[in-house]
């Protein structure tokens, strides 16, 4: 069976955007492979959080996980820093990579931008994703669209990684392909379609949080722009915030976009708002009791614990391999 992993950082709630880009695809893949979900706890470090909040926001997002569907029978789930082996890995990876890569990340460009100092950790982000693929001899990697410049950069490390260090026939790092939906991989925020959902976006009425309530589903559905068309129709060149409320109905619904469109063409934004916040709210609403069953429970720490374990046990047999690779420490 191939082997799956992937992550989301608890840098705020997970977003409806989050749900659609990359948890929904959790869910389906967990049947047909060896699943490895966990929390980016390291990575969320990489700007300012705070300590209240992140512990509560790591466990926040572990619940979610299972709300969504994921099952603990299924998948292995776990906190980043209960795995050493990630840090340990990464640095070896830093050492093999050369600063320019790093400079010409995107996400790097973008978030250095909105701060005063730029820590070497920001910098590094994507060598500690490379660590977490490797680590685990992932083939797949699910992620939403702007993930995409990372996963390449992993690819190319490892490549680069097994010509220089592989022994003839070893399978030292597996290389692995990024899945990306073409539907939703990049969902936008509400109050500016050409910024995508974050949920660190400073206005809360940009994004849809996992975890909240119906009214104030409602309210940002209402006050989520749209543009001065009169008919409803899918053109996400031209009418960017349409296209996107479109796609985050079918996603929540599982009705297509030409069907959505044929129903709402003509009804006017009134009637498609509302009938769409409906769609999110009943769509919301066992998640919403599934998490509150599980968040204080002794099941999630249980989950986690297991889930931290089995992670050791097989990121540590490839760091294991990476060491005697390159010569560290004793046989
Ligand atoms: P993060 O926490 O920003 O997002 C988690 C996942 O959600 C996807 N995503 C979106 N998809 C569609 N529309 C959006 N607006 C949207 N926003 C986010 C992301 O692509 C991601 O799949 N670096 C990663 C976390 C990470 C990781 C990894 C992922 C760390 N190590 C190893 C995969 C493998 C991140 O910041 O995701």
């Amino acid at each position: 069976m191939e082997t799956i992993i992937s992550g989301i950082q608890p840098s705020g709630i997970p977003t409806i955007g989050n749900y659609i880009g990359a948890m929904q695809h959790f869910v389906n893949l967990q049947d047909e492979y060896d699943c490895y979900f966990f929390i980016a706890d390291l990575h969320s470090i990489t700007v300012p959080q705070k300590k209240a909040e992140l512990r509560k926001q790591i466990l926040d997002l572990a619940a979610l996980y299972l709300a969504v569907g994921l099952d603990p029978e299924k998948v292995k789930l776990f906190i980043q820093s209960e795995v050493p082996a990630h840090c340990e890995a990464a640095w070896m990876i830093q050492c093999a990579t050369p600063i320019g890569e790093l400079e010409r990340m995107t996400q790097y460009k973008d978030k250095a931008q909105k701060q005063d100092t730029v820590n070497a950790g920001l910098l590094n982000y994507p060598t500690l994703m490379v660590s977490d693929i490797i680590l685990y001899d992932a083939a797949k990697v699910p992620v939403g669209a702007d993930q995409k410049q990372h996963l390449e950069l992993t690819r190319n490390f490892v490549d680069r990684f097994n010509n220089k260090y592989a022994q003839k026939g070893q399978t030292l790092l597996v290389k692995p392909e990024p899945l990306i939906a073409k539907n939703g991989a990049r969902i936008m925020s509400l109050q500016d379609p050409t910024k995508k959902m974050s949920k660190s976006d400073s206005n809360p009425k940009g994004f849809i949080s996992m975890l909240d309530d119906a009214d104030t589903i409602r309210k940002k559905i209402r006050s989520a722009v749209t543009d001065s068309e009169a008919t409803i129709a899918y053109d996400p060149e031209n009418r960017p915030a349409v296209a996107n409320l479109l796609t985050i109905f079918s996603s929540v619904t599982g009705i297509s976009i030409e069907t959505l469109v044929a129903t709402y063409e003509e009804s006017g934004y009134g009637t498609f708002k509302n009938d769409l916040a409906e769609a999110i709210v009943d769509w919301i609403t066992p998640i919403h009791e599934r998490f509150h069953q599980l968040r204080e429970s002794e099941e999630l720490q249980e989950i986690l614990t297991v889930g931290a374990i089995e992670a050791n046990k097989k990121a540590n047999k490839t760091l294991r391999r990476m060491k005697n690779a390159l010569g560290l420490g004793r046989k």
